[in-house]
């Protein structure tokens, strides 16, 4: 992946650190391709608060509080209460907003995909996009780890594919349509430090900021998508479009659903 304009966000934020451990050309091409500086040690200099590193085979994004910690990883594994099978059965708030009919899913907004990987062990076709080339870097390897995983090679299953760059664009060019594309963006938190949430989004806010043009994204959506259009939308925020044709509730979010005229 080359530098693009996206990665001055970067500047002076995030670095690779390389701890001793695994093969050094990685890390440099990693630093390289995301255009940030390679640190061998932290000395007092370094200014950047983020850092991607391996660490336990995994590629990790780590704060300053995380470098002692361990780091946060794009999970593979199913949440808590999902079923441990492939196809899982298509259960929860989740599976009722994308549809019953619903078979190809588009992910516009991928982030640590979690969402993602849900939908992915529901069985459903998916199509991934995500325009962060850090979250991107991340995701192409928890997506190398998802492949080696026995039973993906028992089933003969292949990770999502995944695109990178700006949904906005990726789906004005899809050759087909996908029944349904699915939208979580970055809403501003309700209040400036939410106690409740999770560290994974905090620093996905830190380091990428809000999502200002989900209007554009959710208008991109609903020309490309062959069905409908499903929005993850935290509970006090207001829908992205008019009212929407269905709302499933789950904790503290909701998933608002626009079917295609
Ligand atoms: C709130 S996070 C998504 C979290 C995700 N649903 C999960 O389960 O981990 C939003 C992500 O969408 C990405 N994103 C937002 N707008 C986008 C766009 N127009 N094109 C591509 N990616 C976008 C951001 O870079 C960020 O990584």
């Amino acid at each position: 992946m080359t530098a693009n304009t996206s990665d001055q966000k970067y500047r002076g934020k995030l670095a690779v650190l390389y701890e001793g451990q695994g093969d050094i050309v990685l890390f440099q091409q990693l630093a390289e391709s995301l255009a940030v500086p390679l640190y061998q040690s932290l000395n007092p200099d370094v200014q950047e608060s983020f850092f991607l590193s391996w660490r336990d085979g995994c590629l990790k994004l780590l704060d300053r509080d995380l470098l002692k910690k361990g780091g946060l990883v794009v999970n593979i594994e199913p949440r808590n209460g999902e079923q441990r099978s492939w196809p899982a059965p298509k259960q929860g708030a989740l599976a009722q907003s994308l549809g019953r009919k619903t078979r190809t899913v588009v992910d516009a907004t991928t982030g640590w995909g979690q969402d993602s990987l849900h939908i992915f062990r529901m069985g459903y076709e998916l199509l991934c996009m995500e325009r962060s080339p850090v979250m991107t870097e991340l995701l192409l390897d928890g997506f190398k780890r998802l492949a080696q995983q026995d039973w993906m090679q028992r089933l003969n299953l292949q990770a999502p594919g995944l695109l990178t760059g700006n949904a906005i664009d990726l789906l004005a060019n899809l050759e087909t349509r996908p029944d349904c594309i699915y939208l979580d963006p970055m809403f501003p938190p309700k209040r400036k430090k939410s106690a409740i949430a999770k560290k994974s989004m905090m620093i996905l806010r830190d380091l990428l900021g809000n999502d200002e043009d989900k209007e554009q994204l959710f208008a991109a959506a609903l020309r490309a998508a062959g069905k409908r259009v499903v929005v993850k939308s935290p509970d006090y925020a207001k829908p992205l479009g008019a009212k929407p044709d269905e709302i499933f509730q789950g904790k503290l979010l909701r998933y608002d659903v626009y079917f295609k005229g």
